[in-house]
């Protein structure tokens, strides 16, 4: 019987997330404190060391990107992002670490910001997030009045700001380089890659952009050590995982488990299992842009590098399960409408491609006629061609969901027709 193993959400519903007091009862701000007493070369090995992947989607080692940031010598500014935009459908586990322990990831924040050396700091939250954006401009304000940021933080000669800026509402604007549009105040339209914000980022300064977890990882790794953090998950996958499980199970919300559980257990223990006892037809992982797998796929582990090597994404976290009485045409249809909805209009293969992508799946799921393993296995080829020619990753979402649906759902097409 799979359990949670609470490392990230341990203050969560025990401590008051408006108490700095409470924070600092229960151990808080002692790992930056140690961070200080450490040089950020030594807190850049420990965040290496640890194994640590970036929980915001793709999973890049955390302690490559924030030593490209620290390596950079020609600027003086640096910055720190953390990427609280969480606009990944099925996606909601960041919001529960902003509201639940908000000191938790400002502490992170902190301990990279010295490592990487930057001077400033931004949390981008998601606009819809008010109770989220309140509790965080609160929590940076006591941790300003407790001289845990501002100038000259506990004598050591560091200084740091923080703000909180509330999103634009674009699903975009959580791609990073977006974001850093959206955060010098411009339209959120993406930007060509290279340069990466470590190199050149806000304002075109070298710029650690990183997910709420992520960062909420780095006071555990401080505080456990490098080697205690690994013993947790998996070899390539070390740490815990914040997912978030949604759709038809008994149990909907925000769970923690060990990198390397299978996706079966967290399903069955932890969301209770399908609704009405009902069979399992599908399971989407890791959001609109991730990947569907079918119900004998569910003893599959949950870590980056075992689903990477069956073709499929962690992602975000997200899993929604779809049982019996779901239909999984009509949710494709809905994932398709996301992209066309979200798509920036930069680009022209972007703009025109998720919109036919849309037309054509819903003419063929609402109309008896077409073939429509046909017209989903066109689709993919256009899906494909989408990816090739756009400008940024928004336009290469569409392709995995559609060809894990076609390659991994057998009953896609035996479900009655809807109309
Ligand atoms: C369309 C799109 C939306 C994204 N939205 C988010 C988001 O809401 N939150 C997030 O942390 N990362 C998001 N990402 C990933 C970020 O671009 C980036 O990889 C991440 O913030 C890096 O942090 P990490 O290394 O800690 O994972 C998105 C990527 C794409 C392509």
């Amino acid at each position: 019987m799979l359990k949670e193993t609470r490392i990230l959400l341990r203050n969560a519903g025990i401590i008051n997330p408006n108490s700095i007091d409470d924070y600092l009862n229960a151990g808080g701000y002692l790992a930056f404190q140690k961070a200080l007493s450490l040089s950020g070369e030594n807190v850049l090995e420990q965040i290496a060391n640890s194994g640590l992947r970036g929980r915001g989607g793709a999973g890049f080692p955390t302690g490559i990107k924030a030593k490209a940031v620290y390596n950079v010598r020609s600027s003086e500014l640096k910055y720190v992002v953390c990427n609280a935009d969480e606009g990944e459908p099925g996606t909601f586990k960041d919001r529960f670490i902003l509201e639940h322990d908000p000191h938790s990831l400002i502490e992170g924040v902190l301990i990279a910001a010295w490592a990487v050396g930057a001077k400033k700091g931004f949390i981008y939250i998601r606009g819809e997030y008010f109770e989220a954006i309140e509790k965080v401009r609160a929590a940076i304000f006591s941790a300003t009045e407790k001289g845990f940021v501002g100038e000259n933080i506990k004598g050591s000669g560091f200084s740091f700001h923080l703000e909180v800026m509330p999103g634009a509402g674009s699903y975009l604007c959580g791609e990073e380089l977006t974001l850093l549009e959206s955060l010098e105040g411009k339209r959120g339209y993406p930007r060509i890659k290279p340069p990466y914000p470590a190199e050149k980022g806000l304002w075109g300064n070298p710029t650690l952009v990183n997910n709420v977890e992520t960062l909420a990882n780095l006071p555990i790794i401080i505080n456990e050590g490098a080697e205690a953090y690994r013993k947790k998950g998996t070899a390539k996958s070390p740490g815990t995982k914040l997912v978030c499980v949604s759709g038809d199970v008994k149990k909907r919300g925000v769970f923690e488990v060990e990198m390397g559980c299978s996706i079966h257990d967290i399903i069955f223990d932890l969301a209770g299992g399908c609704e009405d006892k009902s069979e399992i037809k599908a399971v989407l992982l890791g959001g609109a842009a991730g990947t569907f797998i079918s119900e004998k796929q569910l003893d599959l582990p949950l870590c980056f590098d075992a689903l990477a090597e069956q073709g499929l994404t962690l992602g975000s976290g997200a899993i929604i399960v779809l049982g019996e009485n779901s239909s999984v045409l009509e949710f494709v249809g809905s994932i398709l409408k996301f992209f066309k909805h979200e798509s920036c209009g930069k680009c022209v293969p972007c703009r025109i491609g998720t919109s036919h992508l849309y037309d054509d799946w819903m003419f063929a799921i609402g109309n008896s006629s077409p073939d429509k393993r046909k017209v989903l296995e066109s689709l993919v080829v256009d899906a494909s061609k989408i990816a090739s020619a756009c400008l940024c990753p928004l336009g290469q979402s569409p392709v995995m969901p559609l060809s894990t649906a076609l390659r991994n759902i057998p009953h896609l097409f035996d479900e009655s027709q809807r109309s």
